[in-house]
């Protein structure tokens, strides 16, 4: 490779499964983690961060799993600024190819004074912990977290020691979000120009999107010489999220002409693990989201059309086949074989075993017997739905009847099965939905709190199906449910038994108290 194309490659960090899992309520399962690294080492991420390997068995496992089965990409894990932590993440990294440790340490005065060290302290545990990770691995990222808040001469000489221990990616986190495009390339440029060594390392840029600036934070860090953006699908990740990746590959495709970088992504396969990840991490991607969002082709008023008829760069940048959108069409209803439905699904990114198929193919049969069209968001929520653990959990959804209207209580015959035995009940409520979660707690008595309810209709059309949302919280832990129906209560019903599942299996993990705290 040139030294110029060298010089305009940036890589693409994905973490996913670590920034964005530590968002409340997006945990993913073990299977469903592999499946997204696979996804992401399939579309040519260049760096995985796989978890926190620290945090819990399972996060370890992920992490170690992860590391074994991964062809490409670099596999990455996050530590503490502690050995323990750094011993941990290598030994589930070692695994892979190409492992990388990650560790990290708040360097503003805000989180210096949580371990409540001095300058000189902290800086020696920096020295310490990097050289340690170094000579475990000879990949190590070292993060000053909350960098954008740290003190520029701090800031360069904690940087120096790092480089100096062996580090090899100096990451340079906004953590919360606070600055702003002119800001970040000044800081990243004065970084690069003043610390020595600096031109031996890659300068990642790591930004939360709480102001809203995250992809334009990120891409003016590139232009300043970093060359590494940390980013997640749909831009998921703890509050506002993080920088999203679909945002900046897209922008540095679309707008190579003023921002000349390359990154090794196949865009097309961006639409098809938008999707996944909505899905699992149970976060929806908003309508008008940019690249991913439902709407983000979608040209509904006439002027646009019409445009649109002419010429279709009249309103569009970019191509739907770009991100890998296929036109959405009507395509299957109660007489569409199995063969045409495992064709289809492959189209929308889905490989079936036979066995899978053959469950799919039944849960189609019963929704086209329903609705008379079904789209490509119906089968994709039927995958959903699919692969989610309705249907395997301990708790299922054996019957429901709701009466409602006008005269009120609303009420629920509701019979769940739990552990394999049947249990029924009456309840009622103000309205159906919440006769039916009264039902559901009688019959499975829980302390956890309903934080959420949200219902989405997947299609157009009065038998369109609702897809609902419903998170829950209980001691801290926070998991989602979901599930989609043509009949909403049943979806609702589906969706709160699917959560319950997720905490029942959340209450038999352990993890350290202040593991997550910190990050
Ligand atoms: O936002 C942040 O500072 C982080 C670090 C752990 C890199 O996620
Ligand atoms: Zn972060």
């Amino acid at each position: 490779m040139t030294d110029t194309a060298k010089q305009d490659r940036v890589l693409i960090f994905d973490t996913t499964l670590r920034d964005g899992e530590q968002s409340p309520g997006a945990t993913m399962t073990h299977d469903e983690k592999l499946e997204i690294a696979a996804m992401l080492d399939e579309m040519g991420v260049d760096i995985i961060e796989a978890g926190f390997p620290i945090a819990s068995e399972g996060d370890f496992a992920a992490v170690s799993d992860i590391a074994k089965q991964t062809q490409n990409a670099v596999i990455c894990g996050l530590a503490r600024a502690k050995t323990l932590d750094i011993d941990r993440c290598w030994e589930a990294v070692k695994h892979a190819r190409r492992p990388r440790i990650h560790t990290f340490i708040g360097t503003s005065p805000l989180h210096r004074a949580i371990p409540n060290l001095s300058k000189d302290e902290m800086a020696e545990v920096i020295h310490d912990t990097v050289t340690h990770a170094r000579n475990l691995c000879d990949n190590v990222q070292w993060s000053p977290m909350d960098a954008t808040r740290t003190e520029f001469d701090y800031l360069c000489r904690v940087i120096e020691i790092a480089i100096k221990a062996g580090a090899t990616t100096i990451n340079i986190p906004d953590t919360v979000g606070y600055t702003a495009p002119k800001e970040s390339a000044a800081l990243i440029r004065r970084l690069i120009e003043t610390i020595p060594g600096a031109d031996e390392v890659v300068f990642a840029t790591h930004c939360h999107n709480d102001l809203g600036m995250a992809t334009a934070n990120a891409l003016a860090a590139v232009d300043a010489g970093a060359r590494q953006i940390e980013c997640t699908i749909n831009g998921l990740g703890e509050r506002a999220g993080n920088t999203a990746l679909e945002e900046v590959v897209m922008a540095l495709k679309v707008r190579n002409d003023i921002m000349p970088y390359r990154t090794g992504i196949d865009t097309t396969k961006i639409m098809n693990i938008s999707r996944r990840v909505a899905a699992v991490s149970g976060f929806p991607v908003q309508y008008n989201k940019a690249i991913v969002g439902k709407n983000a082709f979608a040209h509904e008023s006439g002027i646009h059309q019409d445009g649109m008829l002419k010429n279709a760069q009249t309103f569009e940048i970019m191509r739907p086949e770009d991100v890998g959108l296929s036109e959405t069409s009507l395509v299957m209803g109660k007489h569409s074989g199995r063969a045409a439905l495992r064709s289809k699904l492959e189209n929308l990114g889905y490989t079936l075993g036979d066995n899978q198929l053959k469950d799919v193919f039944t849960r189609f049969k019963e929704l086209a017997d329903r609705k008379k069209e079904v789209y490509d968001d119906d089968l994709i929520a039927l995958m959903r739905d699919s692969s989610s653990d309705e249907g395997h959990g301990r708790i299922q959804v054996k019957f429901l009847r709701v009466i409602c209207g006008t005269e009120k209580p609303q009420s629920a015959d509701l019979t769940l099965s739990i552990d394999g035995v049947d249990h029924q009940v009456t309840r009622t409520g103000d309205g159906p939905v919440d006769a039916t979660f009264n039902a559901v707690k009688a019959l499975f008595p829980h302390e956890a709190r309903l934080q959420l309810y949200q219902v989405h209709a997947v299609t157009e059309g009065t038998d369109a199906q609702a897809t609902v949302s419903v998170r829950m919280e209980e001691n801290g832990k926070i998991v989602t449910g979901q599930s989609s129906d043509t009949d909403t209560v049943v979806a609702s019903a589906k969706a709160y038994v699917n959560a319950l599942n997720r905490l029942l299996v959340r209450r038999e993990k352990t993890r350290p108290d202040d593991a997550r705290a910190t990050v």
